[in-house]
C-alpha cells in the first residue's frame, strides 16, 4: 500500500511526524510536500496529490492544513476524490464505512499526535460497508440539470 502525504505549512509539522509513523508501519509513503514550513498555499500541493490518486500511483491519502477544511474542500473539488474531514477516532471510522473516503483531511493546528495517529489507524483499518451506503455515494455528484 501507498499512502500520498500533502499539507500547507500548517500541516507541515504533522505530516513530517506521520511520515515517521507509517514509516514505522512499513507503509510505503508518498511525500507530495511542502519540505519546509514556509508558508506556501495548500491547493498547490492537493491538486497534485489528487492527481496521482486518480491516476493509481497511490491507493489513499493524506492531507493536513490549520484546519482541515481548505485541503478537503480542494481535493473534493475531483470527481472520484472522497476527502474527510476528522477531528476524532470515530469519525474516521465513519467515513472510511459510510463514505468511502479515499483522503482523510486533518487539522494540523487543533489534535494532537497521539489523536492524529489514532485517526489513522481507523481510517486505513476500517472497510467500506457497501450497500446503502453505495448507493447515497452514487448521488454525491449533483444531477446535470441541478447545476447552473
Ligand atoms: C493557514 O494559515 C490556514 O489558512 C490553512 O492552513 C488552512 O487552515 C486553510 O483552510
Amino acid at each position: 500500500m501507498t499512502i500520498a502525504l500533502g499539507s500547507d505549512h500548517a500541516g507541515f509539522e504533522l505530516k513530517e511526524e506521520l511520515k515517521h509513523f507509517l514509516s514505522d508501519l512499513e507503509i510505503d509513503v508518498k511525500d507530495f510536500g511542502p519540505h519546509s514550513s514556509e508558508s506556501v498555499d495548500y491547493p498547490d500541493f492537493v491538486h497534485p496529490l489528487c492527481s496521482a490518486i486518480l491516476e493509481g500511483q497511490a491507493h489513499t491519502g493524506i492531507l493536513i492544513c490549520g484546519t482541515g477544511n481548505g485541503v478537503a474542500m480542494t481535493a473534493n473539488k475531483y470527481s472520484g476524490i472522497r476527502c474527510g474531514l476528522c477531528w476524532n477516532e470515530e469519525i474516521a471510522t465513519f467515513i472510511r464505512q459510510h463514505n468511502d473516503a479515499n483522503i482523510l483531511a486533518l487539522p494540523g493546528r487543533f489534535i494532537s499526535l497521539d489523536m492524529a495517529k489514532n485517526i489513522v489507524r481507523n481510517f486505513l483499518d476500517t472497510e467500506f460497508e457497501g450497500g446503502r451506503h453505495a448507493r447515497r455515494i452514487g448521488k454525491i455528484t449533483p444531477p446535470v440539470n441541478f447545476l447552473c
